[in-house]
């Protein structure tokens, strides 16, 4: 069995063409000695010019992904190679990591590395860049045999239940939403077999991401055993 995770909608995208002469852009941009088409939109230093942003709540933080991505490599089950990650973002970019990938620690390293993915939409061995939607992705790329979403809005269950029916796949895939607020959109409602709600609160994805792999490992790791 495979993992798929998918970390779906993040808030991972170049600062859009409609903010990009506001003050709080060019600043950023021109303190970075960087274009402004080529940094990432990022609440914590744009949130003033955000505001006239569609969905502007659930845009802007690159550092989900980051720590995400983070907390999912870090694992046992990942470095074994039993899981492999997509980050799909809002504006339908795919990135695919590849298998074993040893990611930056630092976020600006980090940041550095998905700036010039996004906007040369370049690949090379480690990250793979296409524009796909996440049916796309599902239905060319990862073809999984279950596809489990997470969110609040779902059907109670612990993920240990969930895990248990994960390991039963040959294939199956995991979302998360890679957004602060907000809940996943009709397009990747209607992607899913089933919605989970894990929490009676909302956690951040990193916690839910890495709690999720860690059921799974914990499984196969008894199977192998
Ligand atoms: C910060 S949350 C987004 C907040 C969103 N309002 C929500 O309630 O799911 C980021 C992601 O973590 C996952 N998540 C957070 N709390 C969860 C929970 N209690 N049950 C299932 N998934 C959860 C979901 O995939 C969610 O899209």
């Amino acid at each position: 069995m495979k993992l798929s995770l998918v970390i779906a909608e993040s808030a991972l995208e170049l600062v859009p063409e409609e903010i990009r002469l506001s003050p709080a852009v060019v600043n950023d941009a021109k303190r970075r000695e960087r274009d402004p088409s080529k940094i990432l939109l990022d609440r914590s230093l744009h949130h003033a010019a955000m505001v006239r942003l569609k969905e502007d709540y659930k845009r802007g933080r690159p550092d989900i992904v980051f720590m995400t991505l983070l907390s999912v490599t870090g694992t046992p089950l990942y470095e074994e190679g039993s899981v492999k990650v997509y980050v799909h973002t809002r504006g339908d970019v795919v990135l695919e990591i590849a298998e074993r990938t040893r990611l930056p620690k630092s976020y600006f390293r980090f940041r550095n590395l998905v700036e010039k993915h996004l906007s040369e939409g370049s690949s090379n061995e480690l990250i793979r860049v296409r524009e796909l939607n996440i049916r796309e992705l599902l239905r060319k790329v990862i073809k999984p045999d279950f596809v489990a979403g997470l969110s609040t809005q779902g059907k109670s269950e612990t993920l240990e239940d969930l895990a248990e029916t994960l390991v039963g796949r040959t294939n199956p895939c995991v979302v998360i939403g890679g957004f602060p607020h907000g809940h996943f959109s009709a397009g990747t409602l209607a992607v899913l077999d089933e919605l989970v709600r894990i929490h009676s609160r909302a956690l951040d994805a990193h916690v839910v991401a890495s709690r999720a792999v860690y059921e799974v490992e914990k499984r196969l790791m008894r199977a192998d055993a």
